[in-house]
Parts: structure tokens; sequence; C-alpha cells
């Protein structure tokens, strides 16, 4: 492993876009609370649970990920993940996140909206008043279920909407298209959440498509899959929409086995907004460095390369502009300070 690309990767300034709270537990957080909460995961230690951390698909590790969660009962259990995330990702000069959390995986087994965003929220504040990090959260619609189970979430998530920035969708995509949840996407524009969508990961650029021209999202997680389109890319580029990429996420579902043929690289080259994530690291093998170094390792990225992909990050955020140009500042003087002591990547 090149000791000056891991060191370059590690002090730069990083934006976490995609990534998934609940994608975020530890193995050995998840049997610490399991043991505190009395509640039963069907393996006898954390070896055996992180040696089924081999997935052929997306709905492979879904099933895993969505019985993981069922360990988070109490508003402390949620703030208590989304602190240890912070501090993880803190640690890694991870300025700003924007994160998803799942409301129906929990409100579905008994576990109340208030407790679920309520600790997120209290874990998200902490960050920022300890660690002088940005966040903000996004609440994502599970597409697997109804168009009406979305609708009954958009209710529930009413009185927190100050606390909510945006609505997502997730979960299993073959099968259910952004046209299902056409309806909620335009209630929720209504008012006034900001709007992005997985599309494109397992499903088929035409489902991008959808997520433009339907739900009229301002940001496609993953979107791999449009590089099927010439016509799509033209339009993504024109257009500017962020593509927020999950590397690691991509080799451990069998999106791109192999990281050599991941089309980060032609993407910058025809010039996508895209940007580099960490969807669920705990489940992946690693947070925003791991995924920053196996691009850069595989794709064989130079210098130039990554800082455009972190400034990418923070272009596609949703910060307002004074603090995005504050934020792509410090990326520049990094780059410049780590030039000046004669070190090249
Ligand atoms: N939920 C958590 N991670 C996801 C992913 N990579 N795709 C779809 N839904 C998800
Ligand atoms: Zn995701």
């Amino acid at each position: 492993m090149d000791k000056h690309l891991q060191s370059f990767i590690a002090g730069l300034p990083k934006c976490e876009l995609h990534l998934h709270l609940e994608g975020s537990f530890e193995p050995e957080h998840m049997f610490e609370m399991a043991r505190r909460n009395q509640v039963e995961i069907p393996y006898s230690s954390i070896e055996e649970l992180k040696k089924a951390y081999q997935f052929a698909n997306l709905q492979e590790f879904l099933d895993i990920y969505y019985a993981g969660a069922q360990v988070l009962l109490h508003e402390a259990d949620f703030e208590e993940l989304t602190w240890r995330y912070m501090q993880r990702v803190h640690a890694e000069n991870t300025r700003h996140v924007e994160v998803f959390f799942d409301p129906q995986t929990h409100t579905d087994r008994g576990v109340a909206f208030a407790t679920a965003i309520g600790g997120i929220l209290k874990g998200l504040e902490r960050a920022r008043t300890e660690l002088g990090m940005s966040a903000s959260l996004i609440m994502s619609f599970l597409r697997h279920l109804s168009e009406k189970a979305a609708f009954a979430t958009l209710e529930k998530a009413r009185p927190w909407r100050a606390h909510i920035l945006g609505v997502g969708l997730d979960s299993s995509e073959l099968g259910n298209p952004p046209s299902k949840f056409e309806r909620v996407f335009a209630k929720a524009r209504e008012e006034g959440y900001l709007l992005m969508a997985h599309a494109g990961e397992e499903g088929p650029a035409d489902y991008i498509r959808e997520a433009l021209d339907l739900l009229k999202v301002h940001r496609i997680d993953h979107g791999n899959r449009c590089m099927d389109d010439d016509l799509l890319v033209a339009e993504l580029s024109r257009k500017q929409v962020p593509l927020t990429l999950c590397p690691l996420s991509n080799e451990k579902l069998q999106v791109c086995p192999d990281l050599s043929k991941h089309p980060l690289k032609n993407m910058l080259k025809v010039n996508l907004l895209v940007s580099i994530h960490s969807d669920d690291p705990a489940y992946f093998g690693g947070y925003m460095n791991a995924n920053y170094l196996a691009m850069a390792e595989a794709l064989d990225l130079n210098k130039d390369e990554i800082i455009d992909l972190a400034k990418n990050a923070f272009r596609s955020s949703f910060l307002e502009e004074a603090q995005k140009e504050e934020y792509l500042a410090e990326v520049e003087a990094y780059a410049r300070r780590f030039s000046e002591k004669g070190m090249s990547v």
C-alpha cells in the first residue's frame, strides 16, 4: 500500500453524502447493544456475524442489514449509533455529512418515529458542537414497501419537518421503479423537502431517467448504470446532476466485483458530477478513506483527480453556497500545503 497516497487521502477534507446510519452499525457494537437490550441475534459470535457479510447481490445484504437494525430500541441507542459514526468519520477528516436513516425499518417493528429521529438528532447535534462538523439528515422511503406506507411515513415526519433536509428512496431496487413513488415525491416536493433516490445501482438506466423526470430528484445515489445510455450521460453531464458513488459497496454487492473496471474514471472523463462515499461502511469494509483509497489504487487516480472528487462531493452537497466555498477553499489549501511539502502522489 502506498503510504503517501494513504496519508494524502487521510488528511484531505471530505464530505459524506451517501451513508445509511443503520449501515454504520459495527458488529461489536451490535453485539454489545443486543446484550444490553436483550434482543436475540441469530449469530453466536462477532466472528460468525462477520462471516455472514458475503453478499451475492443487494437483497442478500438488505436481509442482514434489516435484521441487524432490530437491535436498536431506545432513543439512546440511536444517539449512540450516530455519535459513534460521527466520531469515526471526524477522525478521517470528514467535515460535512448528509446522512440517511430508514424510518420504516424502525416504525414497522414498533419503535416510534420520535424515538429513532430524536436519538439521531441528538447524535448529530453533539457532533456539531463537540467536533465542529456540519451535518444534516435525510429520511429514505423503503421502495419494497407500498406507496401508502411511504405516504404514512411522510405524515409521521410532519412534526420533525424542520429537522429533515430531504427525502430519499432506497432498499430493493429491481421491480420497484421510481415511478411507484411519483405521487409521494410530488407531495414531499410541495412540503419543501430536497429530493434524491437510489437509482441505477442494480436497476437499469431507465430507473435513473424516471428518478429525474418523474420524481424530479436533485441528486442520484449510485447511478452507475447511466453509462449504458449515452443520451442519459449527456443529460446528467449538461445538468451537472450529482451521482454519489460507493465503490466498496459496488464491490461487495457484485455491482462491480472488479474495482479496476469501475466506471468512475470514465464518468470523470465525460464530465459527470461524481463523488466517492461509503453507503454501509460497517458491512462493506470501510469508511470514507478506504473508499477513496480503493478507487485511487484500482483506477490509478492521480492527486488532481482525487482532489476533484473531494471537491465534487462538497459541490454536490445541499450546503449554502457560502459554506460550500469555505469547504472548497479548505480542500485547495490542503492540496497546496501537500505540494509545498514536496509530496506527490
Ligand atoms: N439501503 C442501505 N444500503 C443500500 C443500498 N446500497 N442500496 C439500496 N438500499 C440500501
Ligand atoms: Zn445507499
